[in-house]
């Protein structure tokens, strides 16, 4: 698929649920509770499959879901399964907070998994247990690490927040040395809780990396919003994200399903589509969504406002 700017539309966000078992600062506010047990009350099972299988139909070839947490998701291994088997689709990643991966992960694998994202912003129990207020940093540790066993493609995500876990830029680095991952640092965005962190907290990521001496550009062989870098006999790269000084809009590849059934053509512009109503007919979803393409904005205006213009959460989006 393509969109007006002639961009190539191949990469889908899923979201499957906005619930998630930690409370990330700049992400979801603590005292959140959601109105049901459910994780998704809205697609179920089946309409996940009909919009997975038809996407790919269109051109899709990569697809990551997420949540909030996409592992509380309780089909997501035979989503995965599906979306590898009977859709044929073999760059399939998830994005996760890696709390319950360590039990998951071999039947993950197994159902096609290739790929796992894990968001972790400090590498000191007390600091993480704080970011996150309800999480323990040797959970995912012990996740990340048996992804690692296991031969999936791990990498870790930092949101740097300033004054925060700035000080341990050095010692993220170096698990590049220890492991082969990806480490990638991520600039705050101001999108919902994030609003509310980000005066204090951003920080332009764009000329952090010139303090870690010994770091070298690397190649990247996939499409991705991330520059990477290598010390010289590293096992894995550091990666910078830079949505805020740097936007890579001109470059994006991807759309969002909201776990709430809508289409999110960008991360952060308001509109969205509703998809529910072409869940039936193979031929209606297939012209909804090549019109639906075309109205892909061009770019976010976050340098001009500072500001999202979604009043979505970032749970609900799911990065
Ligand atoms: P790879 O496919 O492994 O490169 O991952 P990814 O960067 O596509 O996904 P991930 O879930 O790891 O997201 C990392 C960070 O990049 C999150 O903070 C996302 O919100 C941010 N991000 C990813 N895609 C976009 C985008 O299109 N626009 C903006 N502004 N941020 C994005
Ligand atoms: N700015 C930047 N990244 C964010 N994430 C969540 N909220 C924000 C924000 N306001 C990150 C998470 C996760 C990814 C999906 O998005 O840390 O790694
Ligand atoms: Fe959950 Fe991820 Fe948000 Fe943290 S950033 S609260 S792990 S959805």
């Amino acid at each position: 698929m393509k969109d007006k700017y002639k961009r190539d539309i191949d990469y889908l966000r899923v979201s499957l649920t906005d619930h998630c078992n930690l409370r990330c600062i700049y992400c979801m506010p603590s005292n959140i509770k959601f109105e049901n047990d459910n994780v998704n009350d809205v697609l179920s099972f089946d309409d996940y499959k009909f919009i997975v299988e038809n996407f790919a139909k269109q051109g899709i070839t990569k697809i990551r879901f997420t949540g909030g947490e996409p592992l509380l998701y309780p089909y997501l291994e035979e989503l995965i399964s599906f979306t590898s088997k009977e859709c044929n689709i073999k760059n399939i990643a998830i994005t996760t907070n890696g709390i319950g991966l360590y039990d998951k992960i071999d039947k993950l694998k197994e159902c096609g998994l290739k790929k796992v994202n894990i968001s972790l912003d400090s590498l000191k129990p007390d600091k993480y247990s704080k970011i996150t207020r309800l999480g323990k940093l040797e959970d995912v540790i012990k996740s990340m690490e048996k992804c690692v066993e296991l031969g999936i493609i791990v990498k870790l995500n930092c949101v740097l927040i300033n004054t925060l876990n700035d000080d341990e830029i050095c010692d993220f680095v170096e698990l590049t040395k220890k492991y082969p991952i990806d480490v990638r640092f991520i600039e705050l965005m101001p999108i919902g809780e994030g609003e509310k962190v980000f005066k204090k907290g951003y920080i332009n990521l764009n000329k952090m990396l010139e303090k870690v001496s010994g770091l070298k550009v690397a190649i990247d062989e996939e499409k991705s919003v991330a520059e990477y870098y290598k010390f010289e006999n590293a096992k894995g790269r550091v990666g910078i994200i830079t949505p805020m000084s740097c936007s890579f809009c001109s470059e994006c590849n991807k759309i969002r399903l909201t776990s709430s059934g809508t289409i999110k053509l960008c991360l952060h512009s308001r509109e969205e589509i509703d998809i529910k109503p072409y869940l039936n007919d193979d031929i209606m979803f297939a012209d909804f969504i090549n019109s639906a393409i075309l109205e892909k904005p061009k770019e976010h205006n976050l340098l001009e406002t500072n500001k999202s213009e979604t009043n979505r959460k970032m749970y609900q989006i799911g990065g």
